[in-house]
C-alpha cells in the first residue's frame, strides 16, 4: 500500500488534488485541513510543531504533498510572521519529519518567486520575489530543498478549479463584479478590470493530475527531486479573463480595461513559468480555459449572489 499524506486538503488545490488521489487503487491518502472540516480528514495546525511531527510518525506516509500555505499576498504584506510560520517554518518542520522516516515531500510554491519582467521562466531562472508572499514561498522553497534530499518543489501559477466560494480563486472572484455590470441594478457603471498583468490560468484538476504522475514515478523508485513547473499555457489578463467568464455566464458584461497596475501590494507583470523539465518525463495535462471554467461554474453556478 502507498500512502500519501495531503497536508491543506480542505483548500482549492489540495481538494482537486484528494478527488484525484481517491480514484488511484492500492493507494491510502491521509488528508489533514485546519479551520473547515471535510470528511476522513485529520485536523492538523502546521505551525505546531510537536502535532506535526507525531503525525508524520504515527501516519507513516510514503510521500508527503504540502498544498497549505498563506497564499494571500496582501495578508502576507501585512502579517510577515503568519506568512513566515505557514510558508516557511511549517515546510521545514513537515519536510524533517518526512525525512526522518524516508518519505518524500512535494511542497507547492508559486510564479511570484519571481519578478515578472523576463519571462519565460525556467526552474533554475534566478528568482527576485516584488512582495512578502514571493519573498516567504522562496524561503519555503529553501528550506524545504535545504532540509532534505528526498525534497521537490513544483511551482505554480494563478490557479482556478471546482470552488466553494466564488473568492477562492483570483479567477472566480472577479464574477461578482462582472454579473453586477451586466445587471440593470448597476447604475451604469462598468466593471474595471487589469488590463495589465499577465497571468496563465491553470486548473487545479490538471494540477492534481500532475502531482499523480510525480507521485506515481516516486511509488516505482524514480522519485523527481529539486525544483519542477507546472503552468496552463494560455495568457491572459484579469480584463480577459473577465471577458471569457462572461461568455461563459451567458451576460451582457460592460468591462473596462485599466492598463497600469493599481494594487496596493506589487504583484508582477508576467511570470510565465516554463514546465518543459516535468514534460520532458511525459508528464503533464491541459483542459482548454473555456472547457475548464465552464465545468467551474456548472458546479457553482451564478444565481446572483452577493458574497464575492
Ligand atoms: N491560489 C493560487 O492562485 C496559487 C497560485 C500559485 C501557487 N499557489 C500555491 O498553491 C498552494 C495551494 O494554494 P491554495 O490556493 O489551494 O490555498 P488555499 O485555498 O488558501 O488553501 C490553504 C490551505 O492551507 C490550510 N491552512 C491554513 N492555515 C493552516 C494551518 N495553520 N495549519 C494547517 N493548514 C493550514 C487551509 O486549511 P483550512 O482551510 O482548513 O483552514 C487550506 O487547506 C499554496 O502553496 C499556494 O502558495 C496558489
Amino acid at each position: 500500500m502507498f500512502k500519501v499524506a495531503v497536508i491543506g486538503a480542505s483548500g482549492l488545490l489540495g481538494r482537486a488534488l484528494v478527488a484525484e488521489l481517491a480514484q488511484q487503487t492500492g493507494w491510502q491518502v491521509v488528508a489533514t485541513t485546519f479551520s473547515r472540516p471535510v470528511p476522513n480528514a485529520l485536523t492538523l495546525d502546521i505551525r505546531d510543531a510537536r502535532a506535526v511531527e507525531q503525525f508524520v510518525e504515527r501516519e507513516a506516509p510514503d510521500a508527503l504533498v504540502i498544498a497549505a500555505a498563506e497564499r494571500r499576498p496582501d495578508v502576507c504584506e501585512h502579517d510577515p510572521a503568519l506568512a513566515r510560520a505557514l510558508n516557511v517554518d511549517a515546510v521545514r518542520t513537515l519536510a524533517a519529519a518526512a525525512n526522518r522516516r524516508g518519505a518524500w515531500t512535494l511542497s507547492i510554491s508559486t510564479d511570484y518567486v519571481f519578478d515578472g519582467a523576463h519571462p519565460p521562466y525556467r526552474d533554475d531562472s534566478a528568482p527576485s520575489p516584488l512582495n512578502a508572499y514571493g519573498r516567504s514561498k522562496l524561503e519555503g522553497e529553501r528550506a524545504l530543498l535545504d532540509t532534505t534530499d528526498l525534497g521537490c518543489v513544483l511551482r505554480l501559477p494563478l490557479l482556478y478549479g471546482p470552488i466553494v466560494g466564488w473568492a477562492e480563486s483570483a479567477v472566480t472572484s472577479l464574477v461578482p463584479a462582472i454579473a453586477a455590470s451586466a445587471s440593470a441594478s448597476a447604475d451604469g457603471k462598468p466593471a474595471v478590470m487589469d488590463a495589465w498583468a499577465i497571468r496563465y490560468p491553470t486548473f487545479t484538476p490538471d494540477i492534481a493530475f500532475v502531482i499523480r504522475q510525480m507521485l506515481e514515478r516516486h511509488a516505482r523508485g524514480e522519485a523527481i527531486s529539486g525544483i519542477v513547473q507546472w503552468s496552463g499555457d494560455e495568457p491572459m489578463t484579469k480584463y480577459e479573463i473577465a471577458i471569457r467568464l462572461a461568455e461563459a455566464l451567458r451576460v451582457d458584461a460592460r468591462l473596462t480595461p485599466q492598463h497600469r497596475p493599481t494594487d496596493a501590494t506589487p504583484r508582477p507583470h508576467n511570470c510565465h513559468l516554463a514546465s518543459d523539465r516535468l514534460e520532458a518525463l511525459g508528464i503533464g495535462r491541459r483542459t482548454p480555459f473555456d472547457t475548464a471554467i465552464r465545468q467551474v461554474l456548472a458546479a457553482f453556478p451564478w444565481r446572483g449572489d452577493k458574497a464575492a
